[in-house]
């Protein structure tokens, strides 16, 4: 078990889908489509897969053969279900943590969707290098979507909302096994180390926009940030509950807006 859970993961897929930019990702296909040889089907290996979201919002008529890496058992046992009968699919049950025993081989395009704000510098370093290195014999790029950017924004607006935000933002920046993470310099990171690397970085805002329609999404998150920020020092328990409390209740008629960044790293 990872944390993650499946209803969770099925909670934000929507919101995540209507996210994801979709310039950046018809160009991430272009690119795949372009770079193919008509014989095969380029291998997609998607990072942190989850049950399979990735594979679910680059859908395409190219046909892809995907590697889906996470360390979660119940969550590939999931996409594996969702999947296998219908597409080329293949879990990997690997911790990411280890870049150089990934299994990339053959890879033409890495993936990974919400996945390396919790990643350190050092794992985006190795895995740049890792990705240079194979490039030499067939080039790989890297397409990552929903990075949190650092930046939440509630209507109606609470005394509270920005100590919580930092608070939350400090626990983004905690080791989540990688190292201390890098939470909200995730995309910037991204894009100076590939782009240092010899890629060519696209980059674009995908922010989620959350209503009343995604209620139950926003009530999980409300709960989430909540329990994140809880052994915050500088947030009184009391204020905390009465956050809490402001922000469920106006889920239905208030609004959330929560930044993310999608990149996508080319070889030139
Ligand atoms: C926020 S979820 C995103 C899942 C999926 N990409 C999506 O967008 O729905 C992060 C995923 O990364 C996986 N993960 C976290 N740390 C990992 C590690 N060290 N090794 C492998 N997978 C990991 C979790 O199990 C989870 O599936």
């Amino acid at each position: 078990m990872s944390g993650f859970s499946i209803d969770w993961l099925n909670l934000r897929e929507d919101a995540d889908r209507r996210a994801r930019d979709q310039a950046l990702r018809e160009r991430a296909l272009r690119w795949l489509a372009e770079e193919s040889s008509s014989d095969q089907e380029p291998v997609v290996v998607d990072l942190g897969a989850g049950t399979g979201s990735t594979l679910r919002a680059l859908s395409t008529q190219v046909p892809l053969s995907w590697r889906l890496v996470d360390n979660d058992k119940t969550l590939l046992t999931e996409a594996q279900r969702r999947h296998g009968r219908t597409q080329n699919v293949e879990t990997c049950l690997a911790d990411l943590a280890d870049v150089e025993t990934l299994p990339l081989d053959g890879v033409r395009l890495v993936t990974a969707s919400a996945l390396f704000d919790l990643v350190s510098a050092n794992f985006i370093e190795a895995l740049a290098k890792e990705l240079k290195t194979r490039g030499r014999q067939n080039p790989v790029g890297l397409y990552t979507a929903l990075n949190y950017d650092g930046t939440t924004h509630w209507t109606p607006a609470h005394p509270l909302d920005e100590v919580v935000l930092q608070a939350f933002n400090r626990d983004q920046r905690k080791d989540k096994g990688f190292g201390p993470a890098l939470g909200p310099d995730a995309g910037s990171a991204i894009a100076r180390v590939f782009s240092e690397a010899g890629f060519e970085v696209h980059s674009a805002t995908s922010p989620w926009v959350l209503e009343g329609a995604d209620q139950h999404m926003v009530s999980a998150l409300i709960t989430g940030i909540a329990g994140a920020v809880s052994d915050s020092p500088e947030i009184d328990s009391q204020a905390l509950k009465d956050w809490v409390r402001f922000r469920h209740s106006n889920v239905q008629t208030g609004t959330c807006t929560v930044g993310h960044i999608d990149l996508l790293a080319l070889p030139v």
